[in-house]
């Protein structure tokens, strides 16, 4: 029987996700197809029982529902637990295991360049799911600061108690002040989902230099807002296509045991855009 798998979120039309799950099944000729699956944030509980129904063998969770899903979770896997948000589950007849795949996803284009992260500074923007992630796993190449910059403070200062107890120092900026001091910062990195399809800049970049790195995880459009100034400021991009397929690739083999098929998955991703 076909295996079906899915992302949910909200929004999802801009999902790069089934195109190259689908390539990567296609290339391997596994008999397995990915969808689409739009859950409004409050309507979490409906749309995974709805899952479970048309028995979906495995699905990613993307904004709004990373932290949220974490309820409806009966297994968790160890860097889930540590990181408290997930984006890849596996259904074992009705029975969900939640794993991460976020945290590598994100380190992958960083050691790809090379990149030390020890001891730096980093200027984090956002303070949800993805966000948890990233916290884990610069704490893991043992940063020297992380400042969370928020629209919601409660959110960051959660962020920040996190960070602290993985031992790493933390502080909170507001979004309009993280502008002025971004240029201080050897990261600095967008995890909210502004820019994603529009022209929106979560920070100014004003203070951004040709020393600053900085890595947007929103991938739609692959020149966000954020990514073209800083370009202009002479700044290292990351783009967040890089970390798409990173975790894409693991929850691919979480899912199927098969090494996943990172060519046809990378050609099919940039062909969309
Ligand atoms: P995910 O779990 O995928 O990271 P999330 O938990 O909904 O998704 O987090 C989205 C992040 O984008 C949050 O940091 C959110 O800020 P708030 O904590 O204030 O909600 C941020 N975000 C979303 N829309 C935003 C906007 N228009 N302006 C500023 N920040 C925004």
């Amino acid at each position: 029987m076909t295996k079906t798998y899915a992302v949910i979120g909200d929004p999802i039309d801009h999902s790069l996700s089934p195109a190259i799950h689908n390539a990567a099944f296609g290339f391997l000729g596994i008999d397995c197809t990915y969808i689409a699956y739009r859950i409004p944030k409050g309507e979490l509980a409906y749309g995974i029982e709805a899952l479970k129904k048309i028995q979906i063998s495995g699905f990613n969770v993307t904004i709004p529902h990373k932290v949220d899903m974490m309820k409806f979770l009966d297994e968790i896997d160890e860097n889930c637990k540590t990181i408290g948000a997930t984006n890849t589950v596996v259904n074992n007849n009705g029975s969900l295991k939640g794993y991460n795949t976020d945290m590598d996803g994100f380190l992958d284009p960083v050691k790809k360049r090379n990149i030390d992260c020890k001891d730096s500074d980093v200027l984090l923007v956002g303070a949800g799911g993805a966000a948890r992630a990233i916290v884990v796993g610069f704490a893991k190449e043992k940063v020297r600061k992380i400042t969370i910059a928020n629209r919601t403070k409660e959110r960051a200062d959660e962020l920040i108690k996190f960070a602290n107890s993985l031992g790493v120092q933390s502080d909170y900026s507001d979004l309009s002040n993280a502008g002025n001091i971004a240029g201080k910062y050897k990261f600095i990195v967008n995890a909210t989902s502004v820019g994603l399809k529009g022209n929106a800049c979560p920070i100014s970049t004003r203070s951004i230099t040709k020393d600053s790195i900085v890595y947007d995880i929103v991938y739609m459009p692959v020149e966000t807002e954020l990514i073209e100034q800083s370009k202009k400021q002479g700044a290292t991009i990351i783009y967040g296509w890089e970390m798409l397929l990173g975790q894409a690739m693991r929850s691919f083999g979480i899912w199927t045991g098969r090494e996943a098929p990172y060519q046809a998955m990378k050609l099919t991703l940039l062909g969309r855009f």
